[in-house]
């Protein structure tokens, strides 16, 4: 059986995005909870970690999110593609100019223009192929898609924009003022080979045989509809929601969702993003009863989740509380409206500038503070 720290610099590492779990996380957490051959759902999957950890220990793997970026990526963990076949895709992509003209400053200002022109071509044959192609194409095309969000921004070799995040999508102010200061020009790339060298890396160490599954780009509340044949039959949910607004996944990934053509605004409004832990609770309680109707009878639900920072202004007066978001989850799930049965909690102290999450330093990344994350595990 494959172990899990083989891929977390290869296959796990496509795209880079705040708030991920490192592999081993849901790759322990699968093992220890689920059982052989039991299907695995993860409501708020993110890029695919606990897609990527089911696949490896050979398990159905199915995941819910509304972040098109991170669907792209999760799917592309699932599909039974392999590096050849991928290479050939990429090569037959065309690569003539694009058409630039509407594209705004707030973008261009990452790229060179030759470099912005190729990117164009190459996405709008990827999108047409990943809606369109026939099912081979489709595969090849929706990794190859996710490889190019994987590149669109960073500071390796082969990432497309002048240097920045790779995790997410830094200011055009920021990254303009810090490239004059520091003499940076947008790269010259070629797309194609940038691809390449991106796909040579991710596939690295050959996946397994693919499993049975599927990502939805769709609210974890909707999870009836999504998947109407997981009702009842989820053997492990392993999963962690957003913790209050601690972090912003629209904005972070403003240039994927331009890239993906989506349009921010409106993507904007499907995410679970609340300062009000009233607001939280509903929208929680609402996706976590969906949630438990999917799990088969003694089927079990692993959540991990940091606390975070929390302040309200009340009569002129700032006051900041430490919010245990994780605690507040587990008491939904016990609720009247979810039904599950805590079996289990833990807590423990992820170590600053080593951790995955930065909720607690609600930073993106900068902070060195440590974290506290807490996880549950529940039963129906
Ligand atoms: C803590 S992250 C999970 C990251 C994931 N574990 C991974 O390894 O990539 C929470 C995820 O919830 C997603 N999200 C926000 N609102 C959602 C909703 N209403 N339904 C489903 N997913 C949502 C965000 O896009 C984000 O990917």
């Amino acid at each position: 059986m494959p172990t899990a720290d083989r891929y977390d610099h290869s296959m796990q590492e496509m795209m880079a995005r705040t708030g991920s779990f490192p592999l081993h996380v849901p790759y322990g957490l699968v093992r220890r909870f689920g059982r052989p051959g039991g299907v695995v759902l993860d409501p708020f999957c993110g890029k695919g970690t606990s897609i990527l950890a089911a696949r490896l220990l050979g398990r159905p793997a199915y995941g819910l999110d509304v972040a098109p970026e991170a669907v792209i990526c999760s799917r592309a963990k699932l599909l039974a593609t392999d590096v050849r076949a991928v290479e050939s895709y990429i090569r037959r992509l065309p690569t003539d100019d694009g058409d630039c003209a509407d594209v705004p400053d707030e973008v261009r200002i990452f790229f060179h223009p030759a470099t912005l022109s190729q990117i164009l071509s190459v996405r709008d044959a990827l999108l047409h192929d990943v809606d369109l192609g026939r099912r081979a194409t489709r595969s090849c095309a929706t990794v190859a898609l996710g490889l190019l969000l994987g590149i669109l921004h960073g500071h390796a070799s082969y990432s497309l924009s002048l240097p920045s995040s790779h995790a997410y999508s830094m200011s055009p102010q920021y990254v303009q003022r810090y490239s004059q200061e520091h003499g940076l020009t947008a790269p010259l790339r070629s797309v194609q080979e940038c691809l390449l060298a991106k796909a040579a890396r991710c596939f690295r160490d050959p996946l397994p045989p693919s499993v049975a599954g599927d990502v939805m780009e769709a609210p974890a509340a909707a999870v009836a509809t999504a998947f109407p044949e997981l009702t009842g039959r989820v053997d492990l949910v392993v999963t962690s929601p957003p913790y209050l607004a601690a972090q912003t996944y629209a904005k972070d990934n403003r240039l994927r969702l331009w890239l993906l053509n989506r349009s921010y605004p409106t993507i904007r409004a499907q995410y679970i993003q609340t300062q009000s832990i009233d607001r939280y609770r509903d929208l929680l309680t609402e996706a976590f009863a969906a949630i438990a109707k999917a799990l088969r009878r003694s089927g079990k639900l692993v959540c991990i989740a940091g606390d975070v920072r929390h302040t309200t202004t009340s009569k002129g007066e700032r006051r900041t509380d430490v919010i245990r978001t994780g605690d507040l989850l587990a008491d939904i799930c016990r609720s009247r409206q979810v039904g599950l049965r805590i079996t289990h909690r833990s807590v423990h102290r992820v170590v600053g500038g080593r951790r995955y999450l930065n909720a607690l330093a609600n930073s993106n990344g900068h902070s060195q503070r440590d974290m506290v994350e807490r996880v549950f595990v529940a039963e129906r």
